[in-house]
């Protein structure tokens, strides 16, 4: 069984502002930038883009730190004729923004399609027109010049600690969870200060190689910095050597021994997880199957004596609690 109590030290994370504008009294940012940020030659019906928003002269000026989310209220009303409610984007850019002075902000919208299906009592059950998501569709159709309302920032734990040298980094996405990793990678590398000297590993998970998010951001940064590591697991392509697609938790179960496992068994190991829900439980086993677990999760009473090949999704959900060593951002 693994590992209980860690005598690991916790990583230190800075103090962060957060909620300084509210959904309540929003603030008028303009779009400077949007354009589409897949690796493109699609395959899947997936529209992606990276969107920049100056809020110069807002009270959100050089208050979103990477890790961070920022709020956007789209114009208009809901079915139930009441204004949209804030929508959550994670940060794509460092906490010096896009411009180098917290100016400009960006994030990275994923259009939303679908047909109506039934939610609730009431609903008409034959409805299956088209569903067009409400927010993320609007932040993509915003032209460059549009006013957009903005509000934040939000978030304390999915956050850099405070001294970037003092650990290592696994940063594990799928699709749009990449968003943050760009930010936190930026803050990492091009931080005026000089890049980090630590060990950085992004592993990216897309359905096709041309879903991949930000692709010549990290191939560059792979290139230029040897301590900078770039993975990519696509689920639904076949591998050079035959095998079948694969996701991000399998690439790390499948370089464990070589490459993950030395980085999470040393003091400097950090993890971060941002994405689908699902990604989470795959790590909580591998993590309890090498004897990692108390550095990076506490387990309560009721999953403590059941072997963790025994464990499902709910024992995880509900007796499985990350460290400040594993962030977890999941949707
Ligand atoms: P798939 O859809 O082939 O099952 P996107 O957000 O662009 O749709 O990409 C999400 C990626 O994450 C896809 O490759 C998807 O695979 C994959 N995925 C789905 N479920 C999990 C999971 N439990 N753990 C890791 N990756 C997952």
């Amino acid at each position: 069984m693994p590992d209980e109590t860690t005598t690991v030290p916790m990583p230190v994370f800075p103090e962060v502002e957060m909620n300084i504008v509210t959904p309540k009294a929003p603030v008028t940012g303009t779009v400077v930038k949007s354009e589409v940020c897949l690796k493109g030659g699609r395959k899947s019906a997936s529209f992606v883009r990276h969107v920049e928003i100056d809020i110069s002269g807002t009270p959100l000026e050089g208050k979103c730190r990477a890790g961070q989310s920022f709020g956007i209220v789209a114009p208009g009303e809901d079915d139930r004729g009441k204004p949209h409610k804030v929508r959550l984007y994670s940060l794509a850019s460092p906490t010096w923004g896009e411009d180098g002075e917290g100016k400009v902000v960006s994030t990275t919208p994923k259009r939303v399609i679908d047909e109506y299906t039934p939610q609730k009592e009431g609903d008409d059950p034959e409805r299956h027109d088209l569903f067009l998501g409400v927010c993320s569709n609007y932040i993509c159709d915003l032209r460059v010049g549009d006013e957009v309302q903005v509000t934040g920032p939000s978030g304390k734990r999915f956050l850099l600690p405070v001294d970037h040298n003092k650990h290592d980094y696994i940063f594990m996405a799928t699709g749009t969870g990449i968003a943050p990793f760009r930010s936190m990678c930026k803050e990492l590398f091009e931080h005026p200060d000089g890049p980090t000297t630590s060990q950085v590993h992004v592993v990216m998970g897309v359905p096709y190689t041309t879903d991949l998010l930000y692709d010549e951001f990290f191939v560059a940064l792979a290139e230029k910095h040897d301590n900078f590591h770039y993975h990519t697991a696509v689920s639904r392509e076949r591998q050079e050597d035959g095998s079948r697609g694969l996701y991000v938790g399998q690439l790390v179960e499948q370089k464990f021994e070589e490459v993950f496992g030395p980085i999470l068994s040393s003091d400097r190991g950090l993890m971060y997880m941002c994405g689908l829900v699902g990604m989470q439980f795959g790590i909580y086993q591998l993590f309890a199957e090498k004897g990692i677990t108390g550095a990076y999760m506490t387990l309560k009473d009721d999953i403590k004596d059941v072997p963790c090949s025994e464990w499902d999704r709910e024992l995880m959900r509900r007796y499985i609690k990350p460290t400040h060593r594993l962030m977890v951002e999941v949707y």
